[in-house]
């Protein structure tokens, strides 16, 4: 394949620099925009680091059209992967405009940009959330989507205008068509082999596997399980979880698919990122336990507004169409997971 170079948003964060990473090892150029928002210059220079190879890095933000602009007039981009937003749904509801103001706006003008440098070709950050919620559990990218809070809302919306903008190219072709993978991803946890870089949350973490993580590593005392009656085996919420570089890996799949016969008319097309396999809460708990020989001290507490029962992927789509599967399975997630905790106790520290 012909390698060049590819424009990183939100390249310094927890699923960017892996991403950055696997980019770099694959013989890409990497330039990344981020404004710092929710990571560290630290964890590029660990990029750095760990490929022996350098990344051009701009600090700006997606809304600044001048320094997107700017960016594009000085790198010869051929494609984007768009990971910068916000991503906490907790804080989605209570923060909405900053959510479409980020996530939305943000996209819109880094599509602009995109349009005017004549760059067509993108790989976006979507989310299993998009998902209407279903009975059964598992999705296929054929479901209805209906978000429910302004975070996956604000994903649909991106999704929207993407397939939007795809069409035009349908009804009235104006050179290169538009080339769009959105890469719907389950739930990301692990972190880089070398525990050189890995997940970083801002203060107390949302998300299970950093949370059980930190309670393992003494930084915080117990968790708390969130609804252990639910209609699942145990009673705890099932997820598919998915190591972080079988998901940056699915990126590499989705640029390869994207320069092929697979979209040469253009188009826009959405895939699951995911193992398709559901571990419950507990399920984690008891293989973090195995795995580290750490003692997850836990209790139950009441459900958490707006989480689901069970959520997984079916990822046959990815398989057919990206010749992607996820390969590493939750042992190896949890022990990367732990090598980089272990690590870096307190994080990046700049
Ligand atoms: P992250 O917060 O670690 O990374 C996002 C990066 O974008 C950060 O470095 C942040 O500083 C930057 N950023 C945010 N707003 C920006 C702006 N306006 N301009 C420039 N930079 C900006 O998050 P992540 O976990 O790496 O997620 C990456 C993408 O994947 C996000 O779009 C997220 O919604 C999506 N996603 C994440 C998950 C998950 O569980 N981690 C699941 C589904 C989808
Ligand atoms: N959970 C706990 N205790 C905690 C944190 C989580 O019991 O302290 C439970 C939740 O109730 C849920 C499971 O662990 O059953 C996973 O919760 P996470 O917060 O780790 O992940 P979510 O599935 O809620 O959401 C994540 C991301 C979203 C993304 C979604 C789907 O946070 O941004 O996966 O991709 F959209």
């Amino acid at each position: 394949m012909d390698k060049h170079t590819v424009l990183v948003t939100g390249g310094a964060g927890f699923i960017g620099s892996h991403a950055c990473v696997e980019l770099l090892q694959a013989g890409f150029n990497v330039v990344v925009v981020d404004n710092l928002s929710n990571s560290k210059l630290e964890s590029l220079k660990r990029v750095e680091q760990i490929t022996g190879k350098t990344l051009q890095f701009y600090q700006a933000d997606i809304r600044d059209k001048t320094a997107l602009t700017d960016i594009f007039a000085k790198e010869s981009i051929a494609t984007v992967i768009h990971f910068a937003g916000l991503k906490a749904v907790g804080e989605s509801c209570e923060q909405p405009l900053n959510y479409y103001h980020n996530n939305v706006y943000g996209t819109l003008v880094l599509l602009e940009a995109m349009s005017e440098a004549n760059v067509k070709q993108l790989v976006f950050s979507s989310s299993a959330t998009v998902y209407q919620p279903s009975e059964t559990g598992q999705y296929s990218e054929s479901l209805p989507l209906g978000a429910i809070n302004p975070y996956g809302r604000s994903k649909v919306m991106v999704e929207d205008i993407l397939r939007d903008v795809a069409a035009v190219d349908k009804i009235k072709p104006n050179g290169a068509p538009w080339k769009v993978a959105l890469l719907r991803y389950f739930n990301p946890i692990g972190a880089h082999e070398s525990g050189m870089i890995g997940e970083d949350p801002n203060g107390i973490p949302n998300n299970l596997m950093p949370y059980v993580s930190q309670v393992a590593i003494g930084n915080l005392k117990q968790l708390s399980v969130y609804g252990n009656d639910y209609a699942t085996p145990d009673g705890t919420g099932i997820r598919d979880y998915i190591h972080v570089v079988d998901l940056v890996k699915g990126h590499i799949k989705a640029i390869e698919a994207i320069e092929s016969d697979k979209f040469s008319g253009g188009g826009c097309k959405a895939y699951n990122l995911g193992t398709g396999k559901g571990y419950s809460v507990l399920d984690i708990v008891n293989t973090f336990e195995a795995v580290t020989g750490r003692k997850i001290l836990y209790q139950f507490a009441p459900r958490r507004a707006g989480d689901l029962a069970e959520c997984f992927a079916n990822p046959a789509l990815a398989d057919k169409e990206l010749n992607w599967i996820a390969d590493k399975d939750l042992e190896d997630m949890i022990a990367d997971t732990w090598n980089w905790q272990v690590k870096n106790p307190q994080g990046y520290v700049d």
